[in-house]
């Protein structure tokens, strides 16, 4: 009745200040915190505790009063507690116990459960105790090794993956081999070891990628001497005079920005090679991978030939150069070409941020 009076007038019904402050009161708080609520003095007594605390630890209604805090401590921690607890007392503020740490509690049946815990000192006449509010976080740690045990699963997949990326494309590779043996023109043969080995450009990131523990960024120095080594193995003359001077900034790359920069130095490199020394002429060429301003140049320089006089590479129709352009255009780079003395090939660009897995 007296409910129905007040909600007709409209005014919310509290109960004067004293009210909830009376000790009455303020037990049900404590009781009905949702987080475990142990007092505990210096000497390490349970002086109260909250249903939570007794559900979490185990212990029926009242039994936990009393007790030593250090039976809720699993053994292999129980000898150093009371130091750390001394230590608390000797410099008691709010804080989480063993920050860092994972924390169990022992239940009175003898099993753990992971809880977190926070401290707080209470102050009532000249002594202190300490309030620690006790989380079960048992769902949280199941959740989270789900969430690990799924990352590890994909980490597991995208590496395979790769692997199979790779072996794919050395099937390909292999294809366009057997096919080049059944050809009698030397021009055709070497058209189809061009596109074998820029198979095998590609097929080299996923192998390194696969084989790093890092599935997305690419190692970009070991990348360019593997895949330097593999054309001068494949184009260069056994015996050639040529000498080829390389240096690569150790320097990751995405797979997005590796797979252009590795066909980008496929084309060069091949073309140094092929166009730059004819008929066995002894020269340099020169192969690095700098850092340049905000990015990275890529720089393929030789001293032979050099490019036809009337040659324009932006306006050239060879494959190559076509490719070259087209990569440049999806680095979001710039070639800038240099004649003279043989040829210089730079190409500038920013790399694609990549998302480091290391594992
Ligand atoms: N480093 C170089 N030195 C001299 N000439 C080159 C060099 N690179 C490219 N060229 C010239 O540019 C032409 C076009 O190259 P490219 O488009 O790769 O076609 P391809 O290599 O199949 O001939 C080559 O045929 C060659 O005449
Ligand atoms: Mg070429």
């Amino acid at each position: 009745m007296e409910r129905a009076a007040n909600d007709a007038a409209g005014a919310p019904r509290h109960p004067p200040r004293d009210e909830w402050f009376s000790a009455d009161a303020l037990a049900q708080v404590f009781d009905a915190s949702p987080s475990g609520m142990l007092l505990v003095s210096a000497e390490g007594l349970v002086r109260l505790a909250n249903r939570e605390a007794e559900r979490l630890f185990g212990f029926a209604h009242g039994e936990l009063r009393g007790r030593s805090v250090e039976e809720l401590v699993p053994e292999r921690f129980r000898g150093g507690h009371p130091a750390q607890r001394n230590g608390y007392f000797a410099a008691p503020a709010a804080r989480a116990m063993g920050a860092g740490r994972d924390l169990y509690g022992l239940r009175r049946d003898g099993t753990e459960v992971p809880i977190e815990i926070g401290l707080n000192p209470i102050r009532a006449g000249d002594r202190t105790y300490v309030l620690a509010a006790v989380i079960d976080i048992t769902q949280r740690k199941r959740s989270e090794d789900l969430l690990r045990g799924s990352l590890a699963e994909k980490e597991t997949l995208l590496r395979e993956i790769h692997h199979r990326v790779k072996n794919n494309m050395q099937v390909v590779s292999s294809l366009l081999n057997l096919q080049q043996g059944s050809i009698d023109d030397a021009r055709y043969r070497a058209l189809f070891e061009e596109c074998q080995t820029r198979v095998q450009t590609m097929a080299l990131i996923h192998e390194k990628l696969y084989a790093a523990g890092n599935l997305a960024a690419l190692d970009a120095a070991d990348y360019l001497r593997s895949l330097t080594h593999m054309l001068l193995r494949t184009y260069l003359p056994s015996g050639s005079p040529v000498r080829v001077d390389q240096a690569f900034a150790p320097l990751r790359l995405s797979l997005q920005t590796a797979i252009p920069v590795g066909l980008i130095l496929h084309e060069l490199l091949t073309n140094a090679i092929k166009h730059a020394f004819p008929s066995r002429k002894a020269g340099t060429l020169r192969v690095t991978l700098t850092a340049h301003g905000e990015g990275a140049r890529l720089e393929v320089a030789d001293d032979g030939a050099g490019l036809p006089p009337e040659f324009e590479v932006h306006a050239s129709r060879g494959l190559g150069f076509r490719l070259i352009a087209a990569l440049v255009r999806q680095l979001d780079g710039a070639l800038h070409v240099q004649r003279g003395g043989g040829t210089c090939f730079a190409i500038d660009f920013v790399p694609a941020a990549t998302a480091d897995t290391t594992t």
